[in-house]
């Protein structure tokens, strides 16, 4: 038993927000400054009521659409997000009942940036085990909410959007090998370090980052973890046709496309329209570069995330 992807859609908010529009709302940045140093050009921001569930509600419809499989056949609902709308119940629950679906499992994953490679493992290990055979999985974010708009460092960074997948059941494979890790001792450098008690914000609800610890973690990490994703499926990387890296910067897309000896033109870039999403990342740039056409049948695409916990992981699949 295999899990294969059956559908993709993804969803941005609004218009695209350049680094002038940044600079005209009052960030003392330019866009020389931003595109230099990350290649944002533009990111897309949430409005007023717009959430998670609802950008992931879009998404799931058009992923929905693209297998052709209904809301109410689906089995699991996994969300990854850092942006939840509430702290309970989940954004998967949530969704679930704008979807219109009962019964289904369903729940969220929190791994920050590697959210979405997370939550396809998960629906991964869930099918192969043969409890389920329809899973929904979603990276659906709003991180316009926990950046700290005065801070000119971390602000200009990161936008918001949702990408969802259906994967399902099927003979042949689908994900072909998949990697996950966690190191907690690095906790300190990506962190929203806050919490809600007795109805007051505790610590910093805000966004923090040490950005060069962070880049050279990533590189690393993002390297090594696709040549480990590979080597279980036993091909090399230059047999890989398209790589999706969480798209936070370009700088960290580019360093690790060159550790892995692989060729810009095989790999996916969408960091500089979307910013970083977050869980969102890998499934906007994964549903751009299939609806382009890039990504055709029998492509093996390696998908990548790394984000705050420390947190990476990969997922190699034949589509
Ligand atoms: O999912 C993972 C999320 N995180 C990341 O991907 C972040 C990874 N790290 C990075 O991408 C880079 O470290 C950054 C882009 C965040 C920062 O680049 P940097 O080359 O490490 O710059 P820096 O933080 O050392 O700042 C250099 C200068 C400072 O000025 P001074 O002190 O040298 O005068 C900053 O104040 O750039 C200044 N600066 C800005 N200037 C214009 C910082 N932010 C801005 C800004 N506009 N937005």
């Amino acid at each position: 038993m295999f899990s294969r992807i059956t559908g993709i859609g993804s969803f941005l908010p609004g218009e695209p927000v350049s680094n002038a529009d940044l600079a005209r709302r009052g960030i003392e940045t330019n866009d020389e400054w931003i595109a230099s140093r990350t290649g944002i050009r533009f990111r897309h921001l949430a409005e007023g009521a717009e959430t998670s569930s609802g950008l992931g509600l879009e998404a799931s419809t058009r992923a929905l659409a693209a297998a052709g499989v209904e809301a109410a056949d689906l089995d699991l609902i996994i969300v990854a997000t850092s942006t939840p709308d509430f702290i309970f119940p989940s954004t998967a629950c949530l969704l679930q009942g704008k979807l219109g679906n009962r019964g289904a499992t369903a729940f969220d994953v929190q791994a920050v940036c590697s959210g979405f490679v997370y939550a396809l493992v998960v629906a991964d290990k869930f099918i192969r085990s043969g409890s389920h055979r329809r899973a929904l999985v979603v990276g659906a974010e709003v991180f316009s909410r926990i950046l700290d708009w005065s801070e000119r460092g971390t602000c200009v960074l990161f936008g918001d959007g949702a990408g969802a997948v259906v994967l399902e059941a099927s003979d042949r494979p689908g994900i072909l090998s998949t990697a996950l890790h966690a190191d907690g001792a690095h906790h300190g450098i990506l962190s929203v370090p806050g919490s809600v008690s007795g109805g007051k914000v505790i610590g910093d609800p805000f966004l923090r980052m040490d950005g060069q610890a962070v880049f050279k973690f990533a590189v690393r990490v993002l390297a090594e973890v696709g040549e480990e994703c590979c080597a279980a499926a036993g091909i090399p990387p230059s047999a890989v046709d398209w790589l999706i890296p969480h798209q936070a910067n370009v700088r960290i897309i580019e360093a690790t496309a060159k550790k892995m000896r692989m060729p810009m033109d095989r790999v996916v870039v969408t960091v500089d329209r979307h910013g970083n999403t977050s869980a969102a990342s890998v499934p906007l740039a994964l549903d751009e570069a299939v609806r382009d056409g890039r990504i055709r049948p029998g492509h093996k695409v390696l998908l990548e995330g790394v984000g705050g916990g420390f947190t990476w992981g990969a997922v190699l699949l034949e589509f």
